[in-house]
């Protein structure tokens, strides 16, 4: 991340001002270096050494338009699960032919527009089920087209303790992919029908890894899959392997969660280049679903503080960012750095227990050693992804705005709704 202090101790972003970006746009607020974002967006790609490759990168994280723009114009494609990122996607300039959709429960409509994108429809719709292959080919038989499609496999990986329950997506009670042991009878029900074109396999085992190791472990059981389908005659249109996201952001600060240092970006599609030719599959692309990593180490949130208060067990640091603006550490207990805008005259030696305004207890961004006298602001580092896009208007509250930077400079920010707007609609409803 960019984030340095310039010489009268306030934070910059990718060379500009955090005052000066609060000052125009009020708090909570969303800063975005672009730069940064298209930076590690080239050095990723660059890890593919020229093979045939896919970094189709998850909306979910961050759906600005600027943002996917960005990582669009070095050349990313797009993981999309949903209509709408579909179309955000698109309208980004997204080539429909670099989209693929996962999704355990696509509504018809969404399969249609998937479908019916561009000339041949979009790159891959993925089949989450043995169940819904008969649904998507009916929706491609009513388009009148061939459907490109990918077996989302779960790869049946108990990975506990390697990221956050909720964020654990490859084992056997999760609802996500075709179970492992199903996959060899949904490629042949794909494969037998005129209107369904195989042409990848895919799996996601989970997010925030911060070793390579369940990433890897992930895609050998794919790998191996692909392997054995392709020794059986099958799955013989397959141009790509996708191995999904995952990759770990150093939210700490300390090179990698306090245990071994973080691994980059790249050193995962290293690791699974690697293991894609020892399995013999060096003609097929690789594809990486990245949302987090392109874009969370390249976002604050700047939040000002409303007031202090006291107790026997705690000083708190009361600030206008809440766990609506910011879910991530009231849903996964996460947590994030958190630095005064300006740097105080004094050292950092209090802990803070920082929390919001929301009536929650777990509105609480855990406790920072911050000085003594309070800040008047503040900035929540590592924020760039699942932040705006888990935003909610919960206890009437608007949703933060956002900022994006590059060259050095404030480009472009959004608006904050009037409070006035949430009233009127939240007063209309029922009537
Ligand atoms: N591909 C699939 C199929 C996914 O389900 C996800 C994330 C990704 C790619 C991108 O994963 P990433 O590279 O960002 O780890 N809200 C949570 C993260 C939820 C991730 C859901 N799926 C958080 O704030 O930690």
């Amino acid at each position: 991340m960019s984030i340095s202090r310039d010489s009268s101790g306030t934070l910059r972003l990718a060379g500009v001002s955090l005052s000066e970006v609060a000052a125009l746009t009020g708090t909570p607020v969303y800063v975005y270096d672009l730069g940064g974002m298209a930076a590690g967006a080239r050095a990723l790609r660059e890890a593919f050494d020229g093979r045939p490759h896919l970094v189709a990168y998850a909306l979910k994280a961050n759906t600005a338009g600027a943002v996917v723009r960005t990582l669009v114009a070095e050349g990313c494609g797009a993981d999309v699960v949903s209509g709408a990122e579909l179309l955000v996607a698109l309208a980004c300039g997204v080539s429909p032919d670099h989209v693929v959709y996962n999704g355990v429960a696509k509504i018809d409509g969404e399969i249609d527009q998937a479908i019916s994108s561009g000339p041949r429809g979009i790159g891959a719709v993925f089949i989450e089920s043995v169940e819904e292959i008969a649904r998507i080919e009916a929706r491609a038989i009513a388009a009148g087209r061939v459907a490109r499609v990918g077996i989302r496999v779960n790869p049946s990986l108990d990975l506990a303790g390697a990221t956050h329950a909720h964020i654990a997506t490859g084992h056997d009670r999760a609802k996500f992919g075709v179970p492992r042991a199903d996959a060899a009878r949904a490629v042949e029900l794909v494969e037998a029908s005129s209107h369904l074109e195989l042409v990848g396999m895919t799996s996601h085992v989970g997010s925030h890894f911060t070793t390579t190791q369940p990433y890897v472990d992930s895609a050998r059981v794919l790998f191996g899959l692909v392997q054995s389908m392709r020794a059986a005659g099958r799955a013989r249109a397959l141009r790509f392997v996708d191995t999904g996201g995952g990759f770990g952001v150093d939210y700490l600060g300390d090179g990698g969660d306090g245990a071994a240092a973080m691994p980059q970006a790249a050193d995962f599609v290293r690791a699974a280049r690697a293991a894609q030719r020892e399995h013999g599959l060096d003609d097929l692309a690789l594809y990486v679903e990245p949302g987090r990593r392109l874009v969370a180490p390249h976002g604050v949130l700047l939040a000002s503080v409303i007031q202090t208060k006291a107790t026997a067990t705690a000083r708190w640091l009361m600030i206008d960012a809440g766990m609506n603006d910011l879910l991530r550490p009231a849903l996964y207990q996460a947590r994030h750095r958190i630095v005064a805008l300006v740097a105080p005259e004094s050292a950092p030696e209090a802990a803070w227990r920082v929390v919001g305004p929301v009536c929650e207890s777990s509105d609480d961004f855990g406790e920072h050693a911050l000085a003594r006298e309070p800040p008047g602001a503040v900035a929540i580092l590592d924020a760039g992804a699942y932040g705006f896009t888990m935003a909610s208007e919960y206890n009437g509250r608007q949703l933060p705005v956002e900022a994006f930077l590059r060259d050095g400079r404030i480009v472009a920010h959004t608006r904050r709704a009037t409070v006035q707007s949430w009233v009127d609609e939240r007063v209309r409803a029922g009537n």
